[in-house]
């Protein structure tokens, strides 16, 4: 279970650049949830992604997984339980490293040893199988530079990679948005295969209302940094993009629709 529970993140206090990107959001999700998480821009979806993986420290407020307080665990220490992918390709993955290395450095806390360098037979088999059923061509270029990759090639790696290393949280920040509909598709069906194969607990944020109720078990919705809706079971399945757009409309205009 994660719980954040009251968290607030004011960003630059008592500046005339104060922001209060969270405020006092809660949200508790159950092990094996999959949340699409829907808001307009600003509305602290990625600040909430960045206050469960330890990038941004809350002002207020405890991030609890499984009931252990890990609000000041730095990223780091929280990397064996959570992987964030990155709406832009480049971010989180290492351009001038092999796509091999960039592999070996996202899984060396399950490989035999440490970095590139000693990477064993074994270990680069893995690496390979884990790439070949991506059915890109890419177990044969473990030696090219990831940065010669597209990015929805090197999305998709950036994905594999998140599945290395053992971790039960998976955190999605419009990870598909700037690729083709083609790619994004292709990305979207890697992203489940890969949720439900590891049985993980995933955070999605995306700005499509369809692709939020057609992925996952349920949708939150933010907007001034708090949780404003929030549906899961017979009342998600009968929410259409329709009613997103226009429960978005209207938590614009008004403080809370939580019911
Ligand atoms: N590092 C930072 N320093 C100062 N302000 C920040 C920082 N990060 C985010 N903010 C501000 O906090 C608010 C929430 O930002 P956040 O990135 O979480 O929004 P978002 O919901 O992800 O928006 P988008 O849909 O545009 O990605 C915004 O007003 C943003 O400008
Ligand atoms: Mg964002």
């Amino acid at each position: 279970m994660i719980h954040l529970k009251e968290i607030a993140v004011t960003f630059n206090p008592g500046t005339a650049l104060e922001k209060k990107a969270l405020n006092g959001l809660d949200l508790k999700i159950s092990q094996g949830e999959f949340v699409t998480v829907i808001g307009g821009n600003g509305a602290g979806k990625s600040t909430l992604l960045a206050t469960l993986c330890g990038e941004v420290l809350p002002t207020s407020g405890q991030v609890l997984i499984d009931d252990v307080d890990v609000t000041t665990w730095p990223v780091w220490k929280r990397t064996s339980f959570v992987a964030r992918v990155f709406q832009d390709p480049m971010v989180g993955t290492c351009s001038n490293l092999s796509i091999e290395e960039n592999m070996a450095l996202a899984s060396r806390r399950t490989l035999s040893r440490g970095l590139a360098p000693a990477l064993n037979r074994h270990d680069k088999e893995r690496l390979r199988h884990a790439l070949s059923r991506l059915a890109l061509g890419l177990e044969n270029r473990l030696k090219d530079p990831m940065g010669s990759l597209s990015g929805g090639q090197r999305q998709a790696v950036s994905l594999v990679m998140s599945a290395l290393a053992p971790m039960k949280i998976l955190a999605l920040d419009e990870h598909t948005a700037a690729l083709d509909p083609k790619t994004g598709a292709f990305i979207m069906d890697l992203t489940r295969q890969i949720i439900e194969e590891h049985g993980l607990t995933a955070l999605m944020v995306t700005h499509s209302m369809t692709q939020a109720l057609q992925n996952g078990t349920r949708t939150v919705m933010i907007n001034a940094g708090r949780v404003v809706y929030d549906a899961k079971g017979a009342k998600r399945e009968s929410l259409t993009s329709q009613d997103l757009i226009a429960l978005f409309h209207k938590s614009h205009g008004e403080a809370d629709l939580l019911t």
